[in-house]
Order: C-alpha cells, then sequence, then structure tokens
C-alpha cells in the first residue's frame, strides 16, 4: 500500500471516546484526521498531543506519563504535556498541542493550540560564546533561543559541517539508508532566522578567564559574557606502522563519515579494529553494504567492559549470524600496504579500515586557561567550571552525579545535550541542576540497546528475561542497589529504571 494510503490508527477522537477508556495515568493512540494524536489523562487533567517523538518518531504510547511529562521509549526524550515542549533531549522540536473537551461520559479531541511564544529574556548586550557544535554546544545554543535569550550568540566550531546528527554516522547513514536530510541538526537557514553566528572551520586556540576572551585560529579576539566549553572528544590514534595510510580511518565527524562511505563504494574487505560501540556499529554499517568485515580486539567478548558477559557473548554472537569475524584476544600490530598484520603475524585483507579503540575528551583548551580539570573539566551540578561564568558540558565535562554519587564523566549524545540545556539554563540565571540518569542507546542491525545509570564496576548481574532472544533487562548492582540498567525490546522497563534512579537521588 502506498504511504498516502495509511490511515492513522486507533479511534477517531474528533468524534469521541467514552471516558472511562482513558483512566487516570493512562494514555491511548487515535486519531484527527490524518494526525496521530496521544490522549493522556493525568494528575486529573486530560492532554492531546502528538503521537510521536520529534527525534525519531518513537510510539509516545508505549512510553511513560512522570509528573507533567511524557517520556519517549526509544531514547528517553520529555515531553511537557502542557505545552508540548520537548524539555529534555534528544527530541529538540515540540510536539503539536490539541484541546480536548470532557462531556457526556465522553472525551473529545478538537482543533489544535497554539502556544504561546517566549517572552525575551536578558540584555541584548550580552554575549554568550559557545566553543563546539557538536551535541552539547548545539543544544545549548537551541535552549538560549528558544527560552527566549535576547543576546548575540557565538557557536565556533573547528569542523566543517554545522552541527549533525553524530549517532547516525556509525549507523543508519553509514549503511547508506538514511537520507542527507536526516543528518544535519538544523538546516542552515536556522542559524541565521535564529540570529546564531555559526562560525565554522574555526579553531578556538585559547581562552583568557580574566579578560573573557577568546583568540581564534587567525589570531583574532572575541570577547564574551558567557562561555560555555563543548569541545567533545576525539578519537584516539594508533601508532601503529602504516596507520597513517589513506584508507586506515577514525570515525567522528560527517567528513570522517564520508570519506569511508566513499571507499566503501569500492572496498570488498575491511577491519575494524576495536570491539567499542562505534567499532561494532561501523562493523554493522559496512555489513549492510556488503563487504566482508573482520573485528580485531584485546577483549575476551565484546563491550563486556561496559554490559557484562551475558550481553557480550550476545553482541558477539549477533554480529556473527550478520557474517562478521572477530579475532578477539588479539591486535592489529600493523598496516602492511593494504593488510592488516596480527600479533601472530597473519594478514587480513584491509582495502578498508577503521579504528574504534576509543576517544580522548579535548581538554586542552581549558587545561591552558587554568580551569579546574580531573580526567574531564571539573563542573558544579549547573555546569559551571571553577570560574563564574563559564560552563562545561558533554563529552569534556566530568559533574557530580546525584544517582551515583560520584563525579563522573560520560559519552553519550543524550547527556551531552541535556547538559548543554542545562548549561544554557543556567547561563540565562535560571538555577537548573543537572540530575538526569545518564541514558544512552546502541543499535546493531536491528536490535536496539538501552542503558540508563552508570556502573564503571559492579559486583553483581541480575538477568530478567532471555538475552538470547533478545528480550530482556539486565541489572548491574553493588550491594542491593541497581547502578545501571541495560535492556533489548524493554523500554517501558528502562524508563521506569531512570525515573527510579532520579526519584532516589532527588532524597538526598
Ligand atoms: C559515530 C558516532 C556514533 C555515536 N553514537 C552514539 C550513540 O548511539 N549513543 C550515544 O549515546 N552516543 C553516541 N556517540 C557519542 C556522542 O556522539 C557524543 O557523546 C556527543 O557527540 C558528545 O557531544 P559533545 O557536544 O560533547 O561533543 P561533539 O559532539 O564531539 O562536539 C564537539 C565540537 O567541538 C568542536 N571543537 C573541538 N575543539 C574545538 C576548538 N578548539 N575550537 C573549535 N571547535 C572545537 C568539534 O569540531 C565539534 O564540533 C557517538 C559518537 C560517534 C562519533
Ligand atoms: S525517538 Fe523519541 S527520543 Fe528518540
Amino acid at each position: 500500500m502506498a504511504s498516502g494510503d495509511k490511515r492513522p490508527a486507533g479511534p477517531d477522537l474528533s468524534k469521541g471516546v467514552p471516558a472511562t477508556g482513558i483512566p487516570e495515568g493512562s494514555m491511548m493512540a487515535g486519531h484527527i484526521g490524518d494526525d496521530e494524536v496521544l490522549l493522556a489523562r493525568q494528575s486529573g487533567r486530560l492532554f492531546a498531543l502528538s503521537a510521536h517523538c520529534t527525534h525519531y518518531h518513537g510510539p509516545l504510547v508505549d512510553g511513560l506519563l512522570v509528573g507533567a511529562t511524557v517520556r519517549c521509549p526509544w531514547h528517553h526524550a520529555h515531553f511537557s504535556l502542557e505545552t508540548g515542549e520537548a524539555i529534555a533531549a534528544p527530541a529538540l522540536s515540540p510536539l503539536t498541542c490539541w484541546h480536548v473537551e470532557e462531556r457526556d461520559g465522553k472525551v473529545f479531541v478538537k482543533g489544535k493550540r497554539t502556544q504561546a511564544q517566549p517572552k525575551t529574556t536578558g540584555s541584548a548586550n550580552e554575549h554568550i560564546a559557545i566553543v563546539g557544535g557538536g551535541a552539547a554546544g548545539f543544544a545549548a545554543a537551541e535552549m538560549l533561543r528558544r527560552r527566549g535569550f535576547a543576546g548575540r550568540i557565538s557557536m565556533i566550531s573547528n569542523d566543517s559541517a554545522g552541527p549533525v546528527d553524530r549517532p547516525n554516522l556509525s549507523k543508519d547513514y553509514l549503511a547508506g539508508s538514511a537520507p542527507e536530510d536526516w543528518v544535519p541538526l538544523r538546516g542552515d537557514d536556522w542559524y541565521a532566522e535564529n540570529k546564531i553566528d555559526l562560525k565554522l572551520k574555526t579553531e578556538v586556540t585559547s581562552l583568557d578567564t580574566r579578560s573573557k576572551e577568546l583568540t581564534l585560529g587567525d589570531g583574532s579576539k572575541m570577547k564574551f559574557d558567557k562561555l560555555l566549553l563543548a569541545t567533545g572528544a576525539e578519537p584516539v590514534k594508533l601508532d601503529i606502522p602504516g596507520a597513517d595510510q589513506p584508507h586506515v580511518h577514525t570515525l567522528r565527524s560527517l567528513a570522517d563519515c564520508r570519506a569511508i562511505i566513499e571507499q566503501a563504494k569500492t572496498a570488498k574487505h575491511a577491519v575494524v579494529i576495536g570491539a567499542s560501540f562505534i567499532g561494532l556499529e561501523t562493523a554493522a554499517a559496512l555489513r549492510a553494504r556488503d563487504i566482508d568485515v573482520h573485528v580485531v580486539a584485546p577483549e575476551k567478548r565484546p563491550l563486556e567492559r561496559v554490559f557484562g558477559p551475558q550481553l557480550g557473548e550476545f553482541i558477539r554472537a549477533l554480529h556473527e549470524e550478520h557474517g562478521v569475524r572477530f579475532h578477539l584476544e588479539d591486535t592489529v600490530t600493523a598496516f602492511d600496504g593494504k593488510r592488516a598484520v596480527l600479533k601472530n603475524g597473519d594478514p587480513l585483507n584491509a582495502d578498508l579500515a577503521v579504528i574504534g579503540v576509543g576517544v580522548r575528551p579535548r581538554i586542552d583548551l581549558a587545561e591552558r586557561a587554568g580551569l579546574a580539570v580531573d580526567k574531564g573539566v571539573s563542573v558544579n551540578e549547573h555546569m559551571e567550571t571553577s570560574v563564574s561564568g563559564i560552563y562545561a558540558a558533554g563529552d569534556i565535562a566530568r559533574w557530580p552525579d546525584p544517582i551515583s554519587g560520584e563525579k563522573i564523566r560520560v559519552e553519550h549524545w543524550v547527556v551531552a545535550e541535556r547538559q548543554g540545556q542545562v548549561a544554557a539554563l543556567n547561563m540565562m540565571g535560571l538555577r537548573t541542576p543537572f540530575r538526569f540518569a545518564p541514558f544512552f542507546w546502541s543499535q546493531h542491525y536491528d536490535v536496539p540497546i538501552n542503558y540508563v545509570g552508570h556502573a564503571e564496576k559492579w559486583d553483581s548481574i541480575e538477568v530478567e528475561g532471555d538475552v538470547m532472544k533478545r528480550d530482556c533487562v539486565v541489572r548491574y548492582k553493588r550491594g542491593s542497589r541497581v547502578l545501571a540498567v541495560a535492556s533489548i525490546y524493554r523500554d517501558k522497563e528502562s524508563l521506569e529504571a531512570g525515573v527510579a534512579m532520579e526519584r532516589e537521588a532527588a532524597k538526598t
């Protein structure tokens, strides 16, 4: 059936549904004409909003109502029930809201509601500079404008591309199944329309915290009133012979991804070094392009350090099912032309190689400026560094995590975006602590794995369900305390675990 013939699911909400069918704390999906609409009753009130998440179209009816929000089952975005605002990333655009009415034992959804524009705040003379055009930097700029910041915003990035949906670069886009327009977080016009001065291909070479001044690559200076450092991380390079050849890649930027795609058009044999998230997602994407893929990594099981042995075994079996060949407890010692040489001297054909052995936070700028660093840029719960008015967010930030009670630094897309958003609110003077449970997802073929919390070490792993059948919740525990939860196709439990962690932390 052509997509134009597709009828939206559920009842026609304009004709009304029985009020008893939508009890307190419940949701149902229906439609108004061609629009799919979510109906929810929470805290005695009825709400009607778009039925799908504005991130990747997750079905909100399978998510969770928490306080005044609905949370997306796929990657945990939070939307306000009242206004539809995407108050916590990864969704950034709002849901449409509809009028609802309850009468004669029925609930009717009426026309669309128009949303009030935010009042402008702050002085037009104030200047916020953002170093970095990635997840955290973009989310901060977007939040500043969304909440009506009246001043100037400059976003400086040494990348040649504007902010992109980086997770896609090792998934659908690399596999060739995502169109080009999925990649930019916003079109080029958006920056001009929102008066964001986006300076691409521009390195920030130094920061003077006293004079509140940045030095740019061409030697010019930029004064700021407040600053967000969001310089992210860079892939670790391998210092082995032959790794500097053009067919040996790392993957961070859109340009890196395009270079791999270009080579994948003719490559027959690929070697991926590192069974990291990026390494394995790349392996899956290259298999989708019908390239023979070998993964070489020192560990016994892929991703075991993060997920433990059960999920590690599953990930290995899943990739093997798709034709990936592993060389575990092994390393590549050199590239001899288009051959990768293993520890024992055996060669592997490699007309394309991708190194995915981890990343290093780009803290150099902060360190040279004299900001406090501790294996990351140290920030408080408001994402403010050791210097007042200078904030840091994303892969570089080490923050006091109220969930684990430890200072942690992670490399997760959703965390980076939310930290950028929280930094933005604090730069506008809205004292907002970062108290979210860390969350990430990873996708291997058609299997998404969600992970909430943070467990560098645990003393037991509890598996509920069946990992091999792709239906499980895996809990990482210290004593009786659940530090983190990984799940496959148990989205509601994943959401509930995050909420439980946040509620527990709120008590402290
Ligand atoms: C291919 C890939 C796939 C991923 N998939 C997932 C996933 O599925 N799930 C998940 O949770 N996470 C994923 N991640 C991790 C996630 O993308 C990062 O955690 C996130 O992008 C971090 O955001 P950030 O803003 O801190 O840094 P970045 O997004 O890296 O942005 C940093 C920006 O700073 C710029 N910059 C750095 N130094 C300077 C300087 N001195 N001057 C000017 N500009 C500078 C860079 O060019 C860049 O624009 C993935 C990462 C990659 C590379
Ligand atoms: S689809 Fe909703 S958060 Fe990703």
